[in-house]
């Protein structure tokens, strides 16, 4: 008989909503202005003063904000963009996307990040960016990351999904190279429902993306229809439709005020976790390292059969019956058969992404969370390891 047995499931991932952006987004509603608008200038400037970023563009995802930041980088198709072996597949894909032929470099068995040695060894002539993945929260290594694109000459693009919070060096992730790029997707660690937002260091970089955003549109085309008149606009590109609208944004505008006390909230299950599993045979996430912020996004655990008694997959049921939302940060990019088809990739190749995929499950870390939710989610994990 586990605890929540006669409680709801506990979704993964859910985040917290209040009052503030029910009321913003019913005022939107109201307005007969849903599309993109005031709200989203609104929540771009309140995102880049939080970044202490010099220009931001809200669009429809992140998966749009990395397809726009390399095409804005100038990266043509053949040129050879170097990411991380364990990933979403949208990173991979927005370089697909792009022209632009992904490479692979593995990461680093205990920070799960990409490993600055694995990314040199793999520039060749063609390269032309290296594509960073803040993994879970926890900064990239960005000091030789750095080094290495400016000895190469090369573009920095970073994946900022899990890392809105993150810094490294007392600098924001995000803000490092070229282009940061941000997720508001629900189970992040702010939320627009669907959503995504770019960084970009140099003005004519962001006013690229946000017209290859709007169907490839004249800056500013989405005020045709306001009440400073009707405004012709010109294509001046062919673009694409990723746009976000302002009743994603009025989401974001009340979620972004919270983005700190659901950090610390975060943290604070993130340490009760830590204490709870320290001696149990299971696989913890590295403490975060000094002078750097972690974001806290994801908690992971690694079950390794041969230690824990019981495989990954046997763990994500175990959890799943006690009504404990899991989820499977990521199998390793060489798993799938579509990138196996088409690059040759095989896992074996990326034996730490490969390890780390096969083994690893996350836990619920949501700023929604009650203490009794937590202490379940303990509760099941004991219970799961230990039938
Ligand atoms: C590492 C990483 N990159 C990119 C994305 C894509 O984000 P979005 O769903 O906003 O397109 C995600 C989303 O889960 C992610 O985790």
């Amino acid at each position: 008989m586990t605890r929540r047995s006669d409680q709801e499931f506990l979704v993964f991932g859910a985040p917290a909503i209040e009052e503030a952006e029910i009321e913003e987004v019913v005022s939107s509603m109201k307005s007969g202005w849903l599309g993109t608008g005031p709200k989203v200038a609104r929540f771009e400037e309140a995102f880049a003063a939080y970044k202490d970023a010099p220009f931001a563009a809200a669009l429809n995802s992140c998966t749009a904000a990395l397809h726009l930041s390399i095409l804005a980088a100038g990266i043509q198709p053949g040129d050879e963009v170097i990411t991380s072996a364990l990933t979403f597949c949208a990173t991979v894909n927005a370089i697909i996307h792009a022209g632009a032929i992904p490479v692979l470099a593995d990461v680093n068995p205990h920070t799960m990040n990409i490993d600055p040695a694995e990314i040199e060894k793999k520039i060749t002539p063609r390269t032309r960016a290296l594509l960073p993945v803040h993994f879970a929260g926890r900064p990239c290594e960005m000091d030789p990351i750095m080094a290495l694109a400016a000895r190469h000459n090369l573009k920095v693009i970073e994946d900022c999904a899990h890392a809105i919070e993150t810094e490294y060096r007392s600098i924001k992730a995000g803000t490092f190279g070229d282009f940061g790029c941000f997720s508001f997707y629900v189970t992040k660690n702010i939320v627009t429902g669907e959503g995504g937002m770019v960084l970009a260091r140099r003005e004519e970089d962001i006013s690229r993306i946000k017209i290859l955003g709007l169907h490839g549109m004249s800056k500013d085309a989405w005020k045709r229809f306001s009440d400073e008149g009707y405004r012709h606009y010109q294509v001046v590109e062919c673009g694409f439709k990723y746009n976000m609208m302002d009743l994603q944004a009025a989401i974001g505008i009340h979620q972004l005020e919270r983005v700190e006390p659901y950090w610390l909230r975060r943290e604070q299950i993130w340490e009760k976790y830590c204490r709870a599993f320290a001696k149990l045979p299971l696989g913890l996430p590295a403490k975060p390292a000094t002078d750097t912020r972690h974001g806290y996004h994801l908690y992971t655990l690694l079950i390794d059969e041969k230690r824990t008694g019981i495989s990954r997959d046997g763990f994500l049921d175990a959890m799943t019956a006690q009504k404990i939302g899991v989820g499977v940060h990521y199998l390793s990019i060489p798993e799938h058969p579509y990138y196996q088809e088409r690059f040759g990739w095989q896992p074996e190749h990326y034996p730490a992404a490969m390890k780390i995929g096969r083994q690893t499950v996350s836990i619920p870390l949501s700023a929604k969370l009650s203490d009794q939710d937590v202490d379940d989610v303990i509760n099941a994990v004991q219970q799961a390891i230990r039938p």
